[in-house]
């Protein structure tokens, strides 16, 4: 059996959205939208959905400002139709689609807990992974359950995988671009220093990097230098935004790439006077001919939202998915799925 021949089922759907929120207001949809080809299929096909998600880090406990409200009605309104919100308690739901909801109120989700897994197993009859963007976590509802279902790539992971594949063996030389502020995006990066050729850093990692606390740093730094890797820091003032000297650095440092993958924002870009240089860093990529793929909800949104989705580039759902699977050539909520 495959995606397309899961009829008349209840169907388990792990979706990632974990979407920006502002005053209860969503304000980049797009994982949203990325998943409705899934949804619109498994309903095609006569089947019941019952959604999993998670939003933010609420570490386990009830948060009454990440409840998943905010995303159910959005999500009603881009498929016309009620959803049903449950928990994990409820029984007799019987709406084609239902919502669960935040799984990260459970702390056994994080904790990947077998007898969770089984539990929400139950709410279904099949698996289907569509969430791109967090299939790097070995949580309850990303990899435990799969040892209780049939489970199945859905079209989003799908077509992550296929543009992530054109760029796994990258045409040199290939430069990777990495700002934001998860931390544990470093880890990855060491292990994708035998394909690249220039690393450039933002926004927190400027910092990082100049204070070199961090031993994943001090290791990158020495490979660095052993692999002839051009690591390009900007100055530690730089953390709100890149300078114009950085950004011309930067530019400099790009010219002539054949691949880059870029990975979260240059500065605080939430602030109309800190976006300018993740803004003019994109517009020049979309001039370039580097095939770039552009990593993670927040840089995406920046590039959907200043439209510079031109040609040569490609906007993943998932920053450390993405990246992660660069760096490791799989990914555990998705290595194992039909
Ligand atoms: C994301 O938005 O990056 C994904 O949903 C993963 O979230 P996490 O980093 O909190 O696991
Ligand atoms: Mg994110």
């Amino acid at each position: 059996m495959n995606l397309y021949e899961i009829r008349n089922k209840r169907v388990v759907l792990r979706a990632d959205f974990n979407v920006p929120i502002e005053n209860g207001a969503i304000t980049d949809d797009n994982k949203i939208i990325e998943t409705i080809p899934t949804i619109s299929l498994l309903l095609k096909n006569k089947n019941k959905i019952v959604i999993i998600t998670h939003l933010g880090r609420p570490g386990g406990k009830f948060d009454k400002s990440l409840t998943i409200d905010p995303i159910k009605k959005r999500l009603e309104e881009l498929l016309n139709r009620r959803i049903e919100k449950i928990n994990l308690d409820s029984k007799d739901f019987s709406s084609e689609i239902c919502i669960l909801e935040n799984i990260r109120f459970h702390k056994e989700e994080e904790e990947n807990n077998n007898d969770f897994s089984e539990k929400i197993s139950r709410l279904g009859d099949v698996y289907v992974n569509d969430a791109f963007g967090c299939s790097h976590r070995e949580h309850a509802s990303i990899t435990g359950i799969q040892k209780y279902l049939p489970s199945f790539q859905g079209l989003l992971v799908k077509k992550e995988l296929s543009n992530l594949k054109k760029i796994q063996n990258p045409e040199r030389p290939f430069a990777v671009i990495l700002g934001g502020k998860k931390e544990d995006k470093l880890n990855i990066i060491n292990k994708m220093l035998d394909k690249v050729d220039v690393i450039l850093l933002g926004s927190y990692f400027g910092k990082l990097f100049a204070e070199e606390k961090n031993e994943a740093i001090k290791s990158i730094r020495e490979k660095c230098k052993e692999k002839n890797i051009r690591l390009i820091i900007p100055d530690k003032k730089d953390i709100y935004d890149i300078s114009s000297i950085t950004m011309n650095e930067f530019k400099k440092n790009l010219d002539g790439m054949k691949t880059v993958f870029w990975n979260g924002p240059l500065g605080y870009y939430e602030k109309e006077e800190f976006s300018r240089g993740t803004s003019e860093i994109l517009e020049y990529l979309s001039k370039s001919n580097a095939r770039v793929v552009i990593g993670g909800g927040e840089l995406g949104a920046i590039c959907l939202k200043i439209n510079k989705n031109s040609e040569n580039m490609c906007i993943s759902t998932g920053g450390g998915a993405s990246l992660k699977f660069l760096g490791e050539g799989s990914l555990v909520g998705i290595k194992d799925l039909r």
